[in-house]
């Protein structure tokens, strides 16, 4: 241990985490470094010695939303004088010192490379210093580190196998905030993944950019499979093999992953699904849009029919792979006959469930560089409504189809609505409630689905 861990004893951090997953399992690495630095995490922010927010950059609202936050973190500060807060991933790798002179009371910026650095970087702090470090790496993957469990509910955990993206999709903000793609030693993967199994989890979610381009070959930045030495292409481990090896390491836990590319998705991939029953039938494969022109600006590197190609290979492969979507709406020059094809699409498509957005311009970016914000607000409001309105639709049929059916749902959580049920989901990735009887939290259950609405399945437990 070093010096800073004397200094830091039996201090207290609280970690606050927005946007994906990956800044929520970021979250879990930041506390297990702070952890080893005499950091003990707390549930409570006014009794933090340290506040972190972990933050998201992906559209201009998540940021409004940490300004706001940053305001209301003013009070605390007034309360505790020696407070330090710091602003850590993707909004902190986007602003880097801009941060430090717009938020006079922001004492840390940290980018999501330089977690390592964190107890140093405080250490400055307590120094009387303003510390920043938005360094990012091609190695950098937290491989060797045991992430601490925040906010979890001891069942469903998720484990990062790749860090960063290489593929520069015009409206997205996340090669620059996470930089370049490089994935995670298998090894380092299968060992949390039987840690995780060993203290009781029941499903783990495998989580990157692009899962589909995961690719291992002893480490460092990404190369594509045909450019590894014969030796590297004899030991390498592409993202099939990385779910065989998963499923077979852990045969007691269910398995997901997110998200998939539709460019970079393969047979192999969705084979290996069918292949073992503890890996979840779904998939998370963001279309964006459903016409080709508007999906070239977008650089997404696929057309309307190489998606719907993708969806049909999954549903024959599959039948009953649940399917979810990212859509946005009102991209630069997107016109009314193209927002149709995006209908069209989600129509054919038939989608469990969708994300879907308004573009938002983020500084930096190619379309911002080179294309023209030029949908009205207004129309991009009624763009989105409508894929709204279509999705729902749509979700609320497909739950319905469930009715009389049994589905098997591993217990999460107390549902929201009553302390009398039990929340989950189904292997397709749907919410489902039932009366708790005797059942108990992380049980695998058989429910008979008796309603279904837009988001929720509602049944009882049958044996
Ligand atoms: N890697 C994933 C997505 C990560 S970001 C993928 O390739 O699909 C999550 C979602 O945010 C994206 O799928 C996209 O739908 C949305 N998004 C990204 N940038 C956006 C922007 N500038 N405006 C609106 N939505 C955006
Ligand atoms: Fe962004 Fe595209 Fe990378 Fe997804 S694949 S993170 S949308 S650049
Ligand atoms: Fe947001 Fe960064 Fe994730 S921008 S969506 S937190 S990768």
């Amino acid at each position: 241990m070093t010096e800073t861990a004397v200094q830091t004893a039996e201090r207290k951090l609280y970690i606050e985490s927005y946007g994906c997953a990956m800044n929520f399992s970021d979250s879990e690495i930041i506390a297990s470094i702070m952890g080893e630095h005499g950091f003990a995490t707390t549930q409570d922010e006014f009794e933090a010695d340290v506040i972190f927010l972990n933050t998201c950059a992906i559209r201009d609202n998540a940021e409004q939303r940490i300004r706001e936050r940053l305001k209301h973190l003013r009070s605390n500060k007034k309360q505790n004088r020696d407070l330090i807060i710091g602003v850590l991933g993707c909004m902190a790798e986007r602003l880097k010192d801009k941060l430090l002179e717009e938020e006079k009371l922001v004492d840390v910026v940290a980018g999501p490379d330089s977690y390592r650095e964190l107890p140093k970087l405080v250490a400055e702090v307590d120094e009387g210093g303003r510390a920043i470090n938005v360094l990012l790496s091609r190695e950098e993957t937290y491989g060797d580190l045991n992430p601490v469990r925040l906010n979890s509910n001891g069942v469903t955990a998720f484990i990062s196998i790749m860090r960063g993206c290489d593929n520069m999709c015009s409206f997205c903000v996340v090669p620059f905030t996470r930089g370049r793609e490089r994935s995670r030693d298998p090894e380092s993967i299968l060992r949390e993944a039987r840690e995780l199994a060993a203290a009781g989890y029941k499903e783990i979610t495998l989580l990157g950019q692009n899962v589909d381009s995961y690719l291992w070959f002893g480490g460092g930045p990404k190369k594509e499979f045909k450019n590894l030495t014969e030796e590297e292409k004899a030991s390498s481990v592409d993202f099939a093999d990385l779910l065989e090896m998963t499923a077979l390491a852990v045969p007691e836990l269910r398995i997901r992953y997110s998200t998939s590319h539709p460019r970079d998705i393969t047979e192999k991939v969705v084979h290996t699904m069918a292949k073992y029953k503890n890996v979840c039938n779904y998939i998370h494969l963001p279309a964006q849009s459903g016409n080709s022109r508007v999906l070239e600006v977008m650089n997404r590197n696929y057309t309307r029919e190489w998606y719907m190609d993708k969806v049909s290979m999954i549903r024959n492969i599959l039948p009953d792979c649940g399917i979810s979507c990212d859509i946005i709406a009102g991209f630069c020059t997107e016109t009314e006959e193209e927002h149709k094809d995006t209908l069209s699409l989600m129509a054919w498509s038939r989608f469990d469930f969708s994300y879907m957005y308004k573009y938002s311009e983020r500084p930096g970016t190619p379309a911002a560089k080179k294309l023209t914000d030029d949908v009205h607000e207004d129309v991009k409001g009624r763009r989105l409504q409508e894929i709204i309105a279509l999705q729902n639709e749509v979700s609320k049929a497909k739950n319905q189809e469930y009715i009389g059916k049994v589905v098997e749902v591993l217990v999460e959580a107390e549902s929201k609505r009553s302390t009398e049920e039990w929340m989950g989901r189904n292997d397709q990735n749907v919410v489902t409630v039932f009366p708790k009887e005797h059942y108990q939290k992380g049980d695998l259950v058989k429910v008979l689905v008796e309603s279904a609405s837009t988001t929720t399945l509602r049944g009882k437990a049958v044996v």
